[in-house]
């Protein structure tokens, strides 16, 4: 079998990247290689540097040492929230397909995310006029608007209820099936990270290393309730230090 020549560039790599802010040493050491089209999930104990790191490798920080190499076009969705506030809910969507030069096509493209995130009717709203998960959708729809090839997504379900967040999950997939890209997605949410991603770096307290990565092969759309799913899940919890409360 041939092996194109795609899957062999790496679309992201770090090599023994470290990061301190000051005094506060975040990130330690860290090499990892992400490879064409994996979906990537990050998960480890607040404050532990996943931002950071999502932030290295979009290039948004520079490492204090170490190298960040990465091929294609990246958008980022920020855990803060990104929108521009003196734009409507189109125009913030708009701004990700502005490379979609057919007007017909845009317009297309445009309908379906709106479709996605379920906005009708708030397309001339401005931000400030929406609640925080509607917010996280527009971000959302924007992000996966256009077509970079890289998708770095810190917590973009966070703020969405149980059930919007398992349809978003969904969609996600869906659209991923159908424009396939890197993603790396940073979550506090084991189920998430167990439903979606082939493989989980779980990191330890800051300053962050990876702690465990853990493989999951099971093709997607997966079910919550199958075993891959399942086991994956107990294996992350198995990692992650819970605290006993006091
Ligand atoms: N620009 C900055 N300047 C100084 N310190 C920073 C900066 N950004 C992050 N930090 C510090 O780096 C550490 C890691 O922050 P980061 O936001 O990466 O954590 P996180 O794992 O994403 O946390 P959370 O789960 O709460 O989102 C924290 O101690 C934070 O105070
Ligand atoms: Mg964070």
């Amino acid at each position: 079998m041939s092996v194109s020549i795609a899957s062999q560039v790496k679309p992201l790599e770090l090599l023994d990247v470290s990061l301190s802010f000051g005094v506060v040493e975040v990130l330690r050491d860290i090499s990892l290689a992400i490879a064409h089209r994996e979906f990537v999930a990050v998960v480890g104990p607040s404050g532990c540097g996943k931002s950071t790191l999502l932030k290295v490798l979009s290039g948004d920080e520079a490492p204090s040492t170490g190298t960040v190499t990465r091929q294609g076009q990246v958008r980022t969705v920020y855990q803060q929230d990104g929108l521009f506030p003196w734009r409507t809910v189109t125009e913030n969507i708009s701004l990700g397909l502005r490379f979609v030069t057919d007007d017909q096509e845009r317009q297309r493209q445009l309908a379906e995310l709106l479709d996605l995130i379920r906005l009708h009717g708030f397309e001339n709203h401005y931000p400030h006029q929406l609640s925080g998960g509607m917010r996280q959708r527009v971000e959302l729809a924007r992000a996966l608007a256009g077509d970079s090839d890289i998708l770095l997504m810190d917590e973009p379900f966070s703020a969405l209820d149980y059930l919007t967040r398992l349809r978003m999950r969904g969609e996600l997939v869906r659209l991923l099936e159908e424009r396939p890209r890197t993603v790396v997605l940073v979550t506090h949410d084991i189920e998430e990270a167990s439903q979606l991603a082939d493989r989980v770096l779980v990191l330890t307290d800051r300053p962050a290393r990876i702690r465990r990565e853990i493989t999951i092969a099971s093709p997607r759309p997966r079910d919550l309730i199958e075993n891959a799913v399942v086991e994956a899940a107990r294996r992350i919890l198995a990692e992650v230090d819970i605290e006993s409360p006091r």
